[in-house]
């Protein structure tokens, strides 16, 4: 029978030749032509990021590692950079990790192979916001003096941070719209009204009311007529004036319904975008080894 179940299964022979076929194999791999490999560790759920990550490696002929914490060995204690490192052993050019602690990356300071932050807590999402300056391009061809607002639960929001502060650096003026619990102080930008905010924005960035980061539920019957882009709002917008948002959205809460798909809306437009741009993103840390996202720092 043809099968592994015992060390016994194998005859001495077997064995030696299994040893000298795993050398072999270990002393061509060190050749340049084997495809790339990488590994996506997910802590924290997803849908967009994970599965355009899956599609851009797919369309790179770039193989992935499977991982899922929940059948891993994290259920037996396995810290994050005892994990990270096993990954890096095993063969991964490259990790992609979302964890729900903020700047998780600074205990991996050991580890060699790039790593691509997929979200760390209400830190940053810097590959979110790089699909997001490739949206906004898109539809105005430059970032210097667009007035972008910014809408919903700054505090907690990994995307407002990495898109506040690059969208600033690259000379848009960026403006907030929030309920005064979720004014982030530690974000130098102005906030206004949503009124305020469709009348002169460019682009209007909605986000989702983050309640895995609250200690409790938040609950606002009239949130989107205090604080969402409704149909009324909707139609003061500016001739060119585009939607966007990181998704999930939460229809009726931020946004109408009926405008997540409008003509304005960019919401899956990002979607797309973020397989060319996460497809971008390895291609350059396979290729130039890495460079850091400076704004993290
Ligand atoms: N925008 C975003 O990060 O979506 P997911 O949480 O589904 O990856």
């Amino acid at each position: 029978m043809n099968h592994l179940f015992s060390i016994n299964d194998l005859s001495v022979e077997d064995i030696h030749q299994l040893i000298d076929d795993a050398n072999e194999i270990i002393e061509s791999s060190e050749s340049p032509h084997l495809p790339h490999t990488g590994a996506l560790l997910f802590y924290e759920p997803s849908t967009r990021t994970k599965m355009s990550f899956e599609m851009a490696c797919i369309n790179s002929g770039v193989n992935l590692l499977s991982f899922a914490p929940e059948t891993s060995s994290v259920t037996k204690g396995e810290s994050l950079y005892d994990t990270v490192k096993t990954v890096e052993a095993i063969g991964a050019e490259f990790v992609v990790i979302r964890h729900n602690q903020e700047r998780y990356y600074d205990e991996l300071n050991q580890i060699s192979i790039p790593i691509i932050n997929a979200g760390d807590g209400s830190g940053e999402h810097p590959t979110q916001s790089l699909l997001d300056l490739l949206t906004i391009k898109q539809d105005f061809g430059h970032f210097e003096n667009l007035v972008i607002t910014i809408c919903g639960d700054i505090l907690h929001s990994r995307v407002a941070r990495s898109n506040a502060q690059i969208l600033s650096k690259l000379g848009a003026k960026v403006q907030f719209v929030a309920k005064s619990e979720w004014h982030d102080q530690s974000l130098p930008f102005e906030y206004v009204t949503m009124d305020e905010a469709v009348k002169e924005s460019d682009v209007i960035m909605l986000l989702r009311v983050q309640n895995e980061r609250h200690k409790q539920t938040y609950q606002c019957e009239d949130y989107l007529d205090q604080y969402g882009l409704t149909v009324e709002r909707g139609k003061l917008m500016k001739p060119k004036s585009i939607i966007m948002h990181p998704a999930p959205f939460n229809r009726g809460v931020e946004i109408d319904s009926s405008l997540v798909e409008c003509e304005r809306s960019r919401i899956f437009k990002q979607m797309s975008n973020g397989v060319a741009m996460r497809q971008a993103i390895i291609n350059f840390y396979i290729n130039q080894g890495g460079l850091t996202y400076d704004i993290t720092h």
